[in-house]
């Protein structure tokens, strides 16, 4: 459990909050490429840590973060013309650069210069991973970079980003990211199979594998299956913390340990089910960007290091059950708490422990589910919850040093940031993450 108001400061994110002023520290996603593709195409909404913001791509292909209203009256600027290098408000004209600066105001003198005094708040922006990143905190202490995470690094072809709205409060989602023990059940499922003797039985749906001849998947099967009770232990780093569930193997004194990053202020990268360390491996990672205190962009990035995704591989990631499945334009998923997640009890009482579809989705039901702003001092935690205890305590940490004048240094250590999550076998051994070594650095790192 939490207290109240240790709860309330780790949710809150608002200016002036003390959560949000840590998070302030950081390079964050702002919003996908994709949303400002065009040169004078449409803006697009941003909200970000509760403030209101609109993007643009310029003639001149700058990109633009400013406030949402215009200096003059406070009219919506996303309803204006992006046209000759700025953004002009419809209601009386006055138009302004990426930069912020006011450069023209056709309602006034033409000899007036009252314009050169007029500006708007413009963030400082980066592309990278296909994701635009802003800073939103004070200009003296802006970090050089965005945290250097692999998917940051690569060239367009070889990262899939995309982002869905979770309606619930971002620690909600960061808090089923690292929470390794609800794996064997929220996303559990099951094959009706028909005994010799014709009796019906359920197996778990992953033994497909064996008819995919998958055998990467299928020695992840087996692991998995040989301990459904792993310890788990968590180990400070530059970045976070590292992640170690640990499971027994047949063999004595080997164990089958899969290792996962959390990353400040909100990312994870997934384990692949490999305990081989391959460029070709497609890892798969998040971002929860908090849009307000009850809601979140997640973020899904998949990449591999070896080549770009084959339209065949984007084919799959985006259909029903993939990874990156589709939104509507808006970026809502079509399964969300007004349809229940698409919840179907027939399939709950055959196939599937939940009886929804999609892991994404199983998840966000979850995390939704709890309600926009969950009470953490009505929780009961128990062993597996060690994670879950770790990020908060390092947040709260963070925030209250950032608040006693004590500046956080992560933000300034981006190459800190190029590690892998993996899975691998080792001793009994308590400083997992020294014993996985080069297994958990990133392939690509910052120069
Ligand atoms: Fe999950």
């Amino acid at each position: 459990m939490l207290a109240a108001d240790k709860n309330d400061k780790l949710m809150r994110v608002g200016p002036g909050t003390l959560m949000g002023t840590w998070m302030r520290r950081f390079w964050l996603p702002a919003l996908l490429e994709e949303e400002i593709s065009e040169p004078d195409g449409p803006p697009a909404k941003v909200r970000l840590l509760g403030e209101d913001f609109i993007a643009f791509r310029d003639t001149d292909g700058r990109v633009g973060l400013v406030e949402a209203y215009c200096a003059h009256r406070l009219a919506p600027l996303f309803l204006g013309r992006n046209e000759e290098c700025g953004i002009r408000c419809v209601y009386h004209g006055w138009k302004f650069d990426v930069d912020g600066r006011c450069v023209d105001m056709p309602n006034e003198p033409a000899d007036s210069r009252y314009k050169e005094k007029i500006s708007i708040r413009a963030l400082p922006t980066i592309v990278a991973g296909g994701v635009v990143w802003a800073y939103l905190g004070p200009a003296e202490l802006k970090p050089l970079r965005p945290s250097a995470l692999e998917w940051t690094l690569l060239p367009a072809g070889h990262v899939v980003v995309s982002k869905r709205l979770q309606e619930n409060n971002w620690a909600q989602s960061v808090e089923g990211a690292i929470d390794s023990s609800h794996v064997s059940f929220l996303h559990r499922e099951w094959d009706n199979v028909m005994d010799p003797d014709g009796t019906p039985r359920r197996v778990p749906k992953r033994i497909a594998a064996q008819v995919l001849d998958d055998e990467d998947q299928l020695d992840f099967v087996r692991r998995m299956a040989a301990d459904g009770a792993p310890s788990f232990r968590v180990r400070p780093s530059d970045f976070g913390f590292w992640i170690g569930a640990r499971r027994s193997t047949t063999e004595p004194g080997e164990f089958y340990w899969r290792i996962t990053p959390f990353l400040v202020p909100f990312y994870t990268i997934i384990p692949p089910g490999t305990t081989r360390l391959s460029a070709a491996t497609t890892m798969d990672g998040h971002a929860f960007v908090p849009i307000d205190d009850v809601n979140t962009w997640t973020y899904n990035i998949s990449w591999r290091v070896d080549r770009p995704f084959t339209a065949k591989e984007l084919a799959h990631m985006r259909g029903e059950l993939g990874t990156h499945s589709l939104t509507d334009a808006d970026y809502r998923p079509y399964q969300n708490p007004r349809n229940l997640w698409g919840l179907d009890r027939q399939l709950q009482r055959s196939t599937s422990f939940t009886g929804i579809v999609n892991a994404n989705t199983q998840d966000r039901a979850i995390q939704e589910g709890m309600g926009p702003m969950v009470d953490r001092s009505r929780e009961h935690l128990g062993t597996a919850d060690t994670a879950i205890i770790a990020f908060r305590r390092l947040l709260l940490r963070g925030a209250e040093d950032l608040a006693r004048g004590k500046e956080p240094e992560t933000p300034q250590q981006a190459r800190a940031f190029a590690v892998r999550s993996a899975s691998v076998l080792l001793p009994e051994e308590d400083a997992f993450d020294v014993a996985a070594g080069t297994a958990l650095q990133a392939f690509v790192r910052p120069e």
